[in-house]
């Protein structure tokens, strides 16, 4: 009945479809109270990190090329022996049902329709257990450390017994960086309605009513013996390379670092036997003056040489994004934000609107380039 409501208010007469990234977040801008938005928008600091990923994705082109027969172009790829109908994922991202109710239902819907991976957050707003339900093979865990790996340990076996075959440790989160608009607004989780909350709630509807109907969502993860027992600010400073050495130990199935933009770390984490780095800059959340992620990517690219797995998320926007950081040392690429702002904007058809439109840029980025496959993305796609 909820989800009913909620189709009725969301979309009444407007089935307008989101065409990219940019409409996905000034509809959804629109849409949801300010104290949400900024919270999915907003990065650590001045904010500078986000807006220098999108601008190093914007000072790359990519180099056209003449009659080739593009006529059979496929977007299926391989990352860690799965196969994938496309070259993007969903990323991570914790608190997603604050987008809209039943965000994770809809993105673990669309993840087995479109045949792509989704990374349940330790954080999500749905337990690890019911999204592995939901999106079966297509989810993997990311795992936050605890202060110790005792502490984090019952996540990791939690995982295991849920059936997770890739777990993905996120490493850039030592300690939650201060997000001033969340602190402004009064962003709290367990979430604290005040007057300013209120007023913000009351002039999004569309939002709040569905979103009060169906209860403020919480991170199920943390809900323990009916406890809720989730700390923001939890402290992971403690997590060093031993930490990660035991983690290999005990997690048998492919194991995924988050987080990387030095090419030491990742040669360290290669070494220690992990099966793939995933370069990233948590989208500008963690640290202000750090550099772009994409610019790191073919540093790390050439230090791991060209065979071993590497995803790629921070500023992918668009269908030109995707390729530019397939070309630039990638095999596969996450979306961050604009996920959450197409579910806010429009539910599950808004994020289908934003896969297929993305989907549908990248088939046609590939046949300027003269590209049949995703295989033959390489540097000579980047304009020198
Ligand atoms: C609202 C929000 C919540 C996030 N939560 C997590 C999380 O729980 N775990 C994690 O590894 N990364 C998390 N991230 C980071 C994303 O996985 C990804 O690295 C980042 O969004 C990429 O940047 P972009 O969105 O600008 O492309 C979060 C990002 C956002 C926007």
């Amino acid at each position: 009945m909820f989800n009913q409501l909620y189709s009725l208010l969301s979309n009444p007469m407007n089935p307008r479809k989101i065409l990219n990234a940019d409409d996905a977040r000034n509809r959804a801008r629109r849409r949801i109270p300010r104290i949400i938005f900024d919270f999915i928008d907003g990065s650590t600091g001045s904010e500078l990190t986000p807006n220098r990923n999108i601008e190093a994705f914007k000072s790359i082109n990519l180099q056209p090329r003449a009659l080739k027969n593009v006529s059979k172009r496929k977007l299926n790829t391989t990352i860690l022996n799965e196969k994938f109908s496309l070259p993007f994922g969903f990323a991570p991202m914790g608190m997603s049902g604050l987008s809209v109710p039943n965000a994770d239902n809809f993105m673990a819907k669309i993840s087995i329709e479109k045949n792509i991976p989704i990374g349940v957050s330790t954080a999500a707003s749905s337990s690890l257990e019911d999204m592995r339900n939901k999106a079966g093979e297509h989810a993997w865990f990311q795992l936050y450390s605890a202060s110790s790996l005792e502490e984090t340990l019952p996540f990791v076996d939690r995982a295991r017994v849920a059936g997770y075959k890739k777990l993905i440790l996120t490493v850039d989160v030592p300690q939650v960086s201060k997000r001033i608009r969340d602190i402004r607004n009064g962003f709290a989780m367990p979430f604290k309605i005040g007057p300013a909350q209120f007023i913000d709630f009351a002039c999004h509807p569309f939002w709040s009513v569905p979103m009060l109907l169906n209860g403020i969502p919480f991170p199920e993860n943390f809900r323990i013996n009916g406890e809720k027992k989730f700390q923001r600010d939890a402290d992971r400073s403690a997590a060093d390379w031993g930490f990660l050495k035991k983690l290999r130990d005990v997690w048998k199935d492919d194991l995924i670092i988050k987080g990387i933009t030095h090419p030491e770390d990742a040669i360290k984490i290669k070494k220690i036997g992990c099966d793939a780095i995933w370069v990233s800059n948590h989208g500008g959340r963690q640290l202000d003056s750090c550099p772009s992620a994409i610019s790191r990517l073919p540093i790390i690219r050439e230090a791991l040489g060209k065979d071993y797995p590497l995803l790629f998320d921070s500023g992918i926007r668009t269908g030109d994004d995707v390729i530019k950081a397939l070309a630039l040392g990638a095999n596969f690429v996450m979306i961050g934000r604009p996920i959450l702002f197409a579910l806010g904007a429009g539910g599950q058809n808004g994020l289908n609107s934003y896969v297929s439109a993305l989907s549908q840029e990248v088939s046609t980025v590939m046949a300027q380039l003269g590209l049949n496959s995703i295989r033959e993305i390489n540097r000579d796609c980047i304009a020198q």
